[in-house]
């Protein structure tokens, strides 16, 4: 039958066509690096599968470094957000950059039961049982961002859950449990990556510490007591029955 009078194998191949072509323009539009913006606003912005896949393969490189940056979605929480014409997305004019010292926050976000954890409205400070975590600035900038880090720090950091791979436990949301998975060449071309892009000085706060214990199975060691008026780790689901 088909369309209009159109064979359906035409339609088909039209339609590839048009795809491909598509897949192209999202690909230039990851040039500028908004591919991550799209891919957080809903799923019909996600992107070609497999659009930028000649990225994975081969030696480490900047490219490849992108291609995982991206879709590992490093953005989501590593790029202050800001209000859109398609509602709130990362700002890539500060791509990277962390949380914004002028956003000051210094105390966690009121939670009731069953909430337990907060994101504020740039997604860069994260308020839960373990205080308030602020993202880091992964830009080249050698005062306030990774700079002064070599690869090895850089790949110390994320396989060992260690601030700078020997200091405090990296805190929650950062996924450094799954990203420690990656291959040494994969995180060598995030590391590649992230010394590309432009350097941005923006000097992050310390995290706050509240002093609660960690709630069971998020993979944090144990703290000191609850101060009073801290919220209340969840019960741990292990121990009821
Ligand atoms: C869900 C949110 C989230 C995502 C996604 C995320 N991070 Fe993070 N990241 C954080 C937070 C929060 C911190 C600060 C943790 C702290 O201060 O202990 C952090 C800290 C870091 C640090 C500093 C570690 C240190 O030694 O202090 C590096 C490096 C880092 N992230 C790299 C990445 C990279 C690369 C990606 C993507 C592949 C990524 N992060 C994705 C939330 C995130």
């Amino acid at each position: 039958m088909g369309f209009l009078g159109i064979p359906p194998k035409k339609i088909l191949i039209h339609m590839k066509k048009h795809i491909l072509r598509n897949s192209s323009f999202l690909r230039s539009i990851a040039a500028a690096g908004m591919t991550a913006l799209l891919a957080s606003c809903g799923p019909k912005g996600g992107g070609a599968p497999g659009a930028d896949s000649t990225a994975a393969a081969g030696a480490p490189s900047v490219d490849r470094g992108k291609y995982l940056v991206t879709a590992a979605g490093c953005n989501d929480c590593h790029t202050p957000w800001k209000m859109g014409p398609q509602g709130p997305g990362p700002d890539m004019s500060r791509m990277l950059s962390g949380h914004p010292a002028e956003m000051k926050i210094d105390a966690p976000a009121m939670l009731q039961p069953p909430w337990m954890a907060a994101g504020s409205m740039t997604m860069t400070a994260w308020s839960g049982p373990w205080g308030v975590s602020f993202t880091a600035n992964l830009t080249p900038d050698s005062a306030t961002g990774l700079g002064a880090w070599s690869l090895a720090t850089f790949d110390s950091a994320i396989r060992t859950g260690k601030h700078m791979g020997n200091g405090r436990p990296i805190l929650p949301p950062m996924p450094w449990p799954g990203l420690r998975q990656m291959t040494d060449d994969d995180l060598a071309s995030v590391y590649m990556f992230l010394r590309s892009i432009p350097a941005i000085s923006n000097k992050v706060p310390d995290p706050i510490m509240p002093g609660t214990t960690m709630p069971p199975g998020m993979g944090a060691p144990g703290g000191p007591p609850m101060p009073p008026g801290a919220i209340p780790p969840p019960p741990d689901p292990r121990k009821k029955k």
